[in-house]
Formats: C-alpha cells, sequence, structure tokens
C-alpha cells in the first residue's frame, strides 16, 4: 500500500569525533570504533517531497536544491547513495524525490556537511517509510535511519542521535555495532552536560584529500594495527573518563586521537599534510592558555586545517575572551562558529 505523494522535513546536526575512525572495510564498515559529541547549530536542514511514479523505476530519481539553487556537484554522491540504501528501502523505486537542502553553516566553511547532509536526508526517508508503517518503534526509526545514513558517509551514523553516540563493536558497550550508530548509555559527569564546541575556520578551501580516498590510505599502511588496537584501548580510557569527569586524561586523549589522525595521514602514502601553518599556531597557544590559566580547553581536529575547540560551559567566558584577543587572527576572514553539544537530530 504505497503512498502516492508526502512530504518530510527534518534537521540534523553535524558531529565531531572524540576517538576518531579512519579506515573502513567493504561495505562502510568501520576498522575501529568510533565516538563523537553530537552537535547543535552546526546543522543541516532538509525537506523532501515525495510523488509515486506511474510504474517502478531501476532506482528512485529526484531533483536537487542546495540553498535553493541546483547543485550538479552533489548529485552523484546522492545518486550512489539512493542506489546503496535502495535494498532496504525497496518502495523508494517507485517514487520521485524532490530534495531540497540548506546548511546553517557557511557554505564552503570547509565544515563537513557529509555527515548532518546524510543523516537528515535518511530521517526524511525514514520518515516517509514510517507514514506506511507506522508500527514502527521509535528505536527502530532511529536505528535505520542511523543505518542507511552510514551508507552515505561513514561518520553520519552518529549524526542522528546525541549527545554522544557510538559507531562500531567495542566489548564495553554492550549493542554496539558497526551497522549503526547508539547513544551512549553510559555513567556521564555533570561537567560533560555543558560542553561547548568553537569551530575555528582556518582554511575554508576544498579539502585536498577526500575522506574516501583517506580511509583507503589505511589499507595497507604500516601502523594500521597499532592504530585500530589503541583506537579501541582510548575508547575504553574515554568511557571512564566520560564517567569520572578526569579533564586531565580527557584532553590527553581528545588531543591526542586528533593528532594521531593527521599522523596517520602524514605517514601513508601517498601522505598528506592537512594542518596549515595557522592550525599548528593555534594548538601551541591553547597549550600555552592551559598551561598559564589551567581552563581545561582542549582542541580536536577533522581531516582537515580546522581547529574545533572543546571546554565546559563554565569556562565560556575566559575562552571566548582568549579567541578574540589571540586566535581570531588565525581564522580566515576572522571566522568562527560557536556551537554547543545537542541532543541530535530534530523533525520539523
Ligand atoms: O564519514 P567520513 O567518511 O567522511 O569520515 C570522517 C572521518 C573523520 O571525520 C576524520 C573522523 C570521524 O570519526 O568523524
Amino acid at each position: 500500500n504505497l503512498a502516492s505523494s508526502g512530504r518530510t522535513s527534518w534537521r540534523a546536526p553535524s558531529n565531531i569525533a572524540l576517538v576518531k575512525y579512519w579506515g573502513k572495510y567493504p561495505g562502510q564498515l568501520p576498522a575501529n570504533p568510533s565516538l563523537s559529541f553530537t552537535l547543535s547549530s552546526s546543522a543541516t536542514t532538509t525537506n523532501v517531497d515525495f510523488k509515486k511514479h506511474k510504474t517502478a523505476q531501476k532506482s528512485p530519481s529526484f531533483d536537487l536544491l542546495f540553498e535553493g539553487k541546483p547543485n550538479k556537484a552533489f548529485e552523484p554522491k546522492i545518486k550512489l547513495f539512493l542506489d546503496r540504501i535502495l535494498p532496504y528501502v525497496p518502495w523508494s523505486k517507485h517514487y520521485h524525490l524532490n530534495i531540497s537542502t540548506s546548511n546553517s553553516f557557511p557554505h564552503s566553511s570547509g565544515i563537513a556537511s557529509s555527515a548532518s547532509g546524510m543523516a537528515a536526508l535518511s530521517l526524511c526517508i525514514m520518515e516517509f517509510e514510517n507514514t506506511m508503517n507506522p508500527e514502527m518503534s521509535e528505536e527502530m526509526f532511529f536505528r535505520k535511519a542511523s543505518f542507511l545514513s552510514r551508507l552515505g558517509s561513514g561518520s553520519a551514523c552518529r549524526s542522528i542521535q546525541g549527545p554522544l553516540v557510538s559507531w562500531g563493536m567495542h566489548s564495553q558497550l554492550s549493542g554496539s555495532s558497526d551497522l549503526y550508530g547508539s547513544e551512549f548509555t553510559g555513567p556521564v559527569h555533570d561537567i560533560f552536560n555543558d560542553f561547548r564546541d568553537t569551530i575555528l575556520l582556518v582554511h575554508k578551501g576544498a579539502k585536498t584529500v577526500s575522506s574516501t580516498a583517506g580511509h583507503a590510505l589505511m589499507e595497507g599502511h604500516p601502523f594500521a594495527t597499532q592504530r585500530f588496537a589503541q583506537a579501541n584501548k582510548n575508547l575504553s580510557s574515554l568511557i571512564e573518563v566520560l564517567a569520572n569527569g578526569n579533564m586531565d586524561l580527557f584532553i590527553q586523549l581528545v588531543e591526542g586521537e586528533a593528532l594521531t589522525l593527521h599522523a596517520m595521514m602524514m605517514s601513508s602514502t601517498p601522505s598528506y599534510l592537512l594542518m596549515k601553518p595557522n592550525t599548528v599556531a593555534i594548538i601551541e597557544k591553547i597549550w600555552e592558555f592551559r598551561k598559564k590559566t589551567g581552563v581545561a580547553l582542549c582542541f580536536t581536529l577533522d581531516a582537515g586545517a580546522n581547529v574545533h575547540l572543546l571546554y565546559p560551559g563554565e569556562s565560556a567566558e575566559k575562552v571566548l575572551q582568549f579567541i578574540k584577543n589571540e586566535l581570531v587572527v588565525y581564522c580566515e576572514k576572522g571566522q568562527y562558529i560557536c556551537d554547543v553539544i545537542g541532543p541530535g537530530a530534530e523533525k520539523l
């Protein structure tokens, strides 16, 4: 019983990994488990109009509007995604999808939108499936949305729920799976209840290595085995730190993960250097500031030059002053984004 048409809208946030996913196996399966903070204001809003075709197609057809305009550059990624998820949403081949999507963060700001974008689109698709199959539990709904979004972009499966989401099997996370992200349900210290992420936009240009190519660099990487073991161990330590609020250890783990991610890229063949001189300058400033003030501020990095500053809300005033006085000069056009750790995607 397929509906003739329907319309769904979701807003999904970006996420920032504390323990990084870098390296994957065929089928978008992670080589190691990861855990991230879900963001709030850095998000993608997507609206999908579904219209039933007279006869089923090979795969769903679609039109895409990005920030109100057709966007050819994103079409192959969406096509690949819709083809990949078809076995799990076979009804979709009966439909034409009018997809309209926009990001809250500035276009080409160097903020990866694939996680929030794939999460928002997956939720719209699941919402439509849910109208035709309303028996689905909320747990199953989010699980399948996360499962689908993983097929678009691995880390997108961590952009459905919040504030802490793990992805990948880990002995200390019961119910954890390589197939979808799960909300972290272990004990969490009060200090993490109000946590901030200020993203310093160091370099807004396109990345020199796509994440697909980046993950592939871990195949046959001389340090791959050690790295995957380390990520598992770091996740065990992080689970303890989340419970006891030991900020010194939190900082050590989170900064170590970021630097290791970049070290993996520097030591792969071919090698990549994704930090810019300003990235390094910011890191040194943060270390100096922490030594001087004792404020629990740390950084993390994605596969790019921008720097995420993570800190508890209680230190926000001091950190923002520090950013304005000492870090803004290293940001392209002085731009940075103030975000907070949030609860996950929302239906509009
Ligand atoms: O989801 P992908 O394939 O774009 O990979 C993202 C990988 C990192 O952002 C570098 C780390 C992570 O776990 O988010």
